[in-house]
């Protein structure tokens, strides 16, 4: 509870904490490259009614007319996420143009496969159109086009296509590492109180869906341990971490101000192959009374790794530890993997070939290790699920603060 609402989410203590720690800590015990598709195809989609967990792809509409990728989303996903369909400079490239095309497309088949959407992003300083970034905004005018923005584009999923896009990540990425602010258009001629403002409008908006504040708090090429960064812990600790103190103490006031605010979305772009302990990451949502989810996750490999049996190992067993995490945590029900095949997964292009392999199936749409181990874990879960509070899927429609 928070804020006079209801959050659910399941009940801490009927959750065993499994050894996940142990299992990534490297004792390996699945056969390396054991893994086929029909492997796959027999674990099939998670049931997410008794394990209580959303899993599911950033997916692209262009890759969805691909039979073969449309077929793994199909199969394997509860939940997807359009990687770039409801960016400001896809669904709103002008002023008074909305293009809801791309975004329709995935939105429109993940209804047909029964599966539900998280939107993103709402608020980001990236993909912002010519006619926005380059604008010469007053503060009260840039309010107005951010209410506009986020009121059409929620109200839009929310009569079009009612019950279907159920989280939001509103604002995406506002803090530098060093936890303050980062300079983008909205914090330039807003302000601070722009993240605020975008949760109160999203809230108005559609008072059923689940508002999330959403940023990467791991990623090496940003900035992880090790590299010069400051990613999280290896025990997990937010307090060392600037980017994650900024998120909590965010977090933390507008849980007292009654801004509205349901979870917190870790990305889990995992750039250095280290599992990284996000039930302890993350442990102060709990205390705030709120949710959150791994959004974003994968885990490139250096180009040439991408058939080391050593490689795809470890990618694996990051994969299941970062599922476990969530599956094991009261407060957590959904992990989305960025991408679906090795071809389409924005790492390679964004690192200039020296990475890749990222995500769990293979340019020729086969499983890999990874594939396996993810969908196993969501089906071991099925063993503990009748003791999970199965409200925990999705926020309680009681009208909230705004
Ligand atoms: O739409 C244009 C197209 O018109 C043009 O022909 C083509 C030429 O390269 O570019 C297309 O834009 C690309 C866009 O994705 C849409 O496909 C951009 O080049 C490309 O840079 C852009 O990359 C996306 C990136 O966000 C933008 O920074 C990635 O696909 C997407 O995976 C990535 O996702 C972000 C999350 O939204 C937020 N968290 C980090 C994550 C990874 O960067």
């Amino acid at each position: 509870m928070f804020g006079g609402h209801v959050v659910a989410m399941r009940s801490p203590e009927t959750i065993p904490r499994s050894g996940v720690r142990t299992v990534v800590a490297g004792i390996v015990l699945t056969a390396l490259s054991a893994c086929t598709y029909d492997d796959v195809s027999r674990v099939g989609r998670p049931d997410v009614s008794r394990s209580g967990l959303n899993f599911g792809y950033a997916v692209s509409s262009s890759w969805l007319a691909n039979t073969d990728y449309a077929e793994i989303v199909r199969r394997d996903a509860t939940i997807v996420t359009p990687e770039n369909a409801m960016k400001w400079d896809h669904i709103h490239p002008e002023p008074d143009v909305y293009d809801f095309s791309g975004a329709d497309e995935i939105v429109a088949q993940a209804r047909a496969n029964g599966q539900t959407v998280r939107g993103h992003t709402l608020v980001w300083h990236q993909q912002l159109p010519s006619w926005l970034e380059d604008g010469d905004w007053s503060r009260d005018d840039l309010i107005d086009v951010l209410r506009d923005h986020i009121t059409t584009v929620i109200g839009h999923y929310r009569d079009r296509f009612p019950g279907v896009v159920t989280q939001w990540d509103v604002v995406n990425e506002a803090f530098t590492s060093q936890g303050l602010r980062r300079d983008s258009l909205w914090q330039r001629v807003i302000g601070d109180d722009y993240i605020e403002l975008a949760f109160r409008f999203a809230r108005e908006a559609d008072p059923a869906a689940l508002l999330f504040y959403n940023d990467y708090y791991d990623d090496s090429m940003l900035g992880a341990p090790g590299r010069g960064g400051d990613g999280p812990t290896a025990d997990g600790r937010c307090d060392v971490v600037p980017k994650c103190v900024a998120t909590r103490n965010l977090a933390d006031r507008f849980v007292r101000a009654g801004v509205p605010i349901d979870g917190i979305g870790f990305e889990g772009h995992v750039f250095d192959g280290r599992p990284v302990d996000y039930q302890a990451f993350s442990s102060w949502t709990l205390e705030l009374g709120l949710q959150w989810a791994l959004t974003e996750v994968d885990g490139p490999l250096a180009a040439s790794d991408g058939s080391d049996p050593a490689a795809l190992e470890a990618q694996a067993a990051m994969y299941e530890s970062m599922v476990d995490d969530c599956l094991t945590s009261p407060n957590c029900d959904t992990v989305v993997v960025w991408g679906v095949t090795d071809s389409q997964s924005w790492v390679t292009q964004h690192t200039h070939g020296a990475l890749g392999h990222a995500v769990l199936y293979t340019a020729d749409f086969e499983p890999k290790p990874a594939a396996e181990r993810v969908l196993s874990a969501i089906h071991r879960a099925h063993s503990t699920a009748g003791a999970l509070d199965l409200g925990a899927r999705t926020r309680s429609p009681t009208p909230r603060d705004g």
